[in-house]
Formats: C-alpha cells, structure tokens, sequence
C-alpha cells in the first residue's frame, strides 16, 4: 500500500487532513488510525480455533474521512503511498478488480449489511507500515475505516469483538483472503506495553504486560514478498482440515478443529496420518502449548522463556509446517548470535515476508545494525529492518483541527 516508517502518527494526521483537502475540495470529518501486528506465538493457530499471541504495532495506518451527498453514491479514496485515487461505487458494491480499494469497501459492505445507510464517502490514507513485510497493512486499513465509518455514521456493533469480526468477513467474502481472526482482532484490542493473548475457540482474551522499558520490538523483512491468496495458505488450511477429519475417525469421535486433540491422543495414532496432514497437525498441536506455556512466562515477567518458545516455534515452522523460507531461516540464525537477542520467529502467514525478534532495551539500537549488516551481503533484496513498539490499537483520534 504506502509507507514511511519514520513518520510519527502525528505527521500521518497532519498529512492526511492535507491530502483530504486538495483531493476533495473540503475539510474531513474524522480521524482515525489502526496499527499493524506481529503473531509472537501461534503460527497458524486461529482458524484451528487454537490459542494465539500478538501485539499491535506503534506503526499505522491513518485516515482522513468525510462523507458528501452525491448521486449515485460511491468511495472515493486517496492512497499517498501508491499516489492514487480509486472510486467504487456504493449502490450495489461489488470488488473492484484486484484493487487495494476492495479493503475499505469490503469493510463498508459489511456495515451497510449490518443496516447502516451509507452516504458517499470520501477516505484520504496514509501508512507508517512497511508494505508486504507481513505486517498486515490491509487488516489497519479495514479497521481504519471502521472506526471512520462508526465515527461518522454511529452504529458501531455491540462489541469490539463483532468489530474485528466484521472487517474479517470484509477480507474473507470480500477480497477473498482466507484468513483467521488474528490480524483484524490484534489490530483493534492492541494495548501499549501489552502482549494480547486470545482463545480462538471460545473468544476470551487478555491483555499481559511486556514493559517497553524492558523489551524491544524489531521487524525483519525478509524482501520476499509474501501473498496470502496465493493459495500456499489455503493448501496449509486444507491439511489441518484434513488431518482434524482423519484424527477424528482414528479415534472414534466428533472433533471440528485440532484444538479439540491433545498431544497424547495425536501421538497415539500419529502413524496412521498422512505425512503432510501429520507435520501439519503436529505443529499446530505443538503450537497451541507453546502459546499456554509463553501466556505463563509473561505473566511471571520471563521474557527469556518467551523467546525460547519462539525460536521453538520457528523451528516448528520450518520443519512440521513447511511455511519457511531460506530468508526467513537465514534472519533468525544471524539474531540468535546477537547481544541483547531474547527471541524470534516467522510472523504471519509465512513464505517471506518478516520475523519477529524481541530484543533488551539496552541493546536494541546495536542489534538492529548488527542484524542489518549480516543481512545485507546474504539477502537477494536488502533486508529492512525496524525498530519499533508494542503500540495501541485501532481508534478514532476525533474531530482533525480546523474542521
Ligand atoms: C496470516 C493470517 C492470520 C493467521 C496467520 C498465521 O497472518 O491472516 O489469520 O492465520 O497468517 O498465524
């Protein structure tokens, strides 16, 4: 989509009322800002209705909104990364191409469906994300409009819950990407300081504290472009499914997701699975412990352990669930030898895109050159990295200035 990892939400507000007056000739009515997220434990757990850890970015996107009264009704939105203005209309929404506007317009569906009438709105968009690292750029920009589109319109759904869920239907039936609930939930109950733990199954979730002052933030991108509708994640999402089906029939009772398996029982009739389907049921079964285990850790403030788990967990990723990459590997291998190193791991659907590294405070600037440095004679495309926060999730940051 857009990015410029240096500019504080601040600038990317300033920036967005700007652009929302010289592409649309008036002043907006709201503003609104959604962060992006890391997965720190449960790699491909959600849609197994497993358990999950993650934390909202201090990097975001921010909109600028406003609504007009036009006949017929329609989006129009500007992107400042991509420099570019897209319209779609909003009688009858259908996706526009492989367009980037099909996130917001997917979100408004949903709302429109959800009985709200829709005016035509106009969205001018900034981003602080780096673009394809795995961030999840598009679950900020849907969550972004939410909150735009509730801040203008009202009718914001009962819970924050049926919020995040809302604008994964708009990904799922809209853009097509089968995705699980993780990025849009990280994005909207992300907290400061705060690892969020969430139970797929049943919803519950909580907030545990990882104190900034302590624990650093820093993104790898692998410059391997990752792509979720590529089919390699609904492939992986077909082998749990299968292997759910198999487990079940092996021993002898109804069982809708891998959560409902402990490791005994998978061990006891792990030879009768299909190789693939085994690898991949194993990780996430494996998974969905190392996420209990890490909840446990934080809440004992042992951050070490957390980043053991992690480096469990991409080893997990790599050899059971084949969701890796040489880039991928390479980036933790060169972290593990770094001072200050706590953990790390892939982050996301997986293929490229980043990893994850938690880092000491005290050593984050000096591990984020060093980890560029060995990067950059290894890596096909130089490798970006990023020294960021645990940051807030997504809100609307009120009426802009001089509107
Ligand atoms: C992507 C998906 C998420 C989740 C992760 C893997 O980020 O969007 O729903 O499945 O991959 O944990």
């Amino acid at each position: 989509m857009l990015s410029d990892p240096l500019r504080s939400g601040e600038e990317l507000a300033e920036r967005a009322v700007e652009n929302y007056r010289e592409n649309f000739d008036s002043s907006p009515e709201v503003l609104s800002q959604a962060p992006g997220r890391l997965e720190i434990l449960g790699n491909h757990t959600d849609y197994n209705n497993g358990y999950i850890l993650s934390i909202a970015l201090d990097l975001s996107v921010v909109i600028a909104a406003g609504q007009e009264d036009t006949s017929p009704r329609r989006l129009s939105a500007w992107s400042s990364g991509l420099n570019e203005r897209v319209e779609a209309g909003l009688e009858e929404i259908r996706p526009a191409g492989d367009s980037w506007i099909n996130y917001p317009l997917g979100v408004l569906r949903e709302i429109k469906k959800s009985g709200s009438r829709l005016p035509s709105i106009n969205l001018a968009i900034e981003s602080s994300l780096p673009v394809g690292a795995g961030v999840s750029s598009s679950a900020a920009l849907e969550l972004a409009t939410a909150e735009a589109a509730y801040g203008m319109l009202g009718g914001r759904p009962t819970t924050p819950l049926e919020q995040a869920q809302l604008c994964q239907r708009a990904e799922n039936d809209f853009v097509g990407v089968p995705c699980g609930i993780l990025d849009q939930f990280s994005s909207l109950f992300g907290l400061r300081d705060h690892v969020l733990f969430l139970d797929c199954d049943t919803l519950d979730y909580d907030r545990i504290a990882l104190p900034g002052s302590e624990v650093a933030v820093v993104i790898a991108d692998s410059g391997v472009q990752h792509e979720l509708v590529d089919g390699k994640y609904a492939a992986l999402r077909s082998h749990c499914r299968r292997a759910t089906q198999k487990i079940g029939e092996l021993l002898g009772r109804e069982i809708s997701s891998l959560r409902q398996v402990s490791l005994d029982e998978f061990l006891g009739c792990r030879e009768q699975i299909d190789e693939e389907d085994r690898r991949r049921a194993e990780h996430v079964i494996r998974e969905n412990s190392r996420v209990l285990e890490g909840v446990e850790a934080l809440r004992r403030g042992d951050p070490g352990r957390l980043g053991e788990l992690m480096l469990q967990s991409h080893s997990s990723s790599r050899d059971l669930f084949g969701n890796s990459c040489d880039e991928l590997d390479f980036l933790i291998e060169s972290a593990t030898g770094l001072p200050g190193f706590i953990g790390g791991k892939l982050s996301g659907g997986g293929f490229g895109g980043a990893t994850v590294n938690l880092v000491e405070q005290n050593a984050a600037v000096e591990f984020q050159q060093r980890l560029a440095e060995a990067c950059s004679n290894r890596l096909a495309a130089p490798a970006r990295t990023f020294l960021t926060k645990i940051g807030d999730g997504a809100r609307l940051l009120g009426k802009p200035q001089g509107s």
